[in-house]
């Protein structure tokens, strides 16, 4: 059996109805054994002000302590205008300083996205791959869990009701999991 591992999770979605964050409910449901994954809401983190740094608002507080003490990271991004939304930018901005306590530095991390169109968010993810190097993370390459067409896929109450995308889930899970045990040793 796993040792226990603590996955966060967070969507670079605000919406009530998010197919992003419907992902995440998913990848909640298909945790392994010995894991388990905790949601976090974006909703509340303020624009990031650098003067503001050494200060951080309560949420942004809330964020990096719950970062830290994941073993792990689960994102799932929209695409917006071909790149990550604002929003997560924003929150994983803030969570990366002050300079030299980079919240995220060294921690294992998935990404899965959803997106009405045929491109699954594909060039948001990989956006978002470019800036898990700035923040020295350790990506899992596969599976890569995009979801075209979510509003098919996905129901108004977020379910995900397309077999190969909770099975793409099962499957990112595990290796991120394995994966963080890798990196723990
Ligand atoms: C979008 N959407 C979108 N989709 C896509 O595949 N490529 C894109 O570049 C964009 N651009 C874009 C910009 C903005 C500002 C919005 C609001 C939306 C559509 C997007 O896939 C759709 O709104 C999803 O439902 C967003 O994900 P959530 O909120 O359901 O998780």
């Amino acid at each position: 059996m796993n040792k226990a591992v603590t996955v966060l999770g967070f969507a670079g979605s605000l919406r009530r109805n998010s197919y992003n964050k419907a992902l995440l409910c998913t990848a909640a449901e298909s945790m392994p054994r010995g894991a388990e994954l905790e949601i976090f809401d974006l909703e509340g983190i303020p624009p990031f002000n650098q003067d503001l740094e050494t200060q951080m608002p309560e949420k942004v507080k809330e964020f990096k302590a719950k970062i830290e003490a994941a073993d792990a990271i689960l994102i799932a991004t929209p695409e917006y205008n071909y790149s990550i939304p604002g929003i997560l930018k924003n929150a994983i901005d803030w969570a990366s300083r002050p300079y030299g306590d980079n919240s995220f530095k060294g921690k294992p991390v998935a990404v899965m996205s959803a997106s009405v169109g045929m491109l699954r968010g594909a060039r948001a993810q990989y956006h978002l791959r470019q800036v898990l190097v700035s923040l020295n993370m350790h990506p899992i390459n596969r599976p890569e869990v995009m979801v075209a067409f979510a509003s098919e896929k996905i129901e108004k109450n977020g379910k995900v009701i397309d077999g190969r995308a909770r099975e793409l889930i099962k499957e990112l899970l595990e290796n991120l999991v394995d994966w963080t045990l890798k990196l723990k040793r």
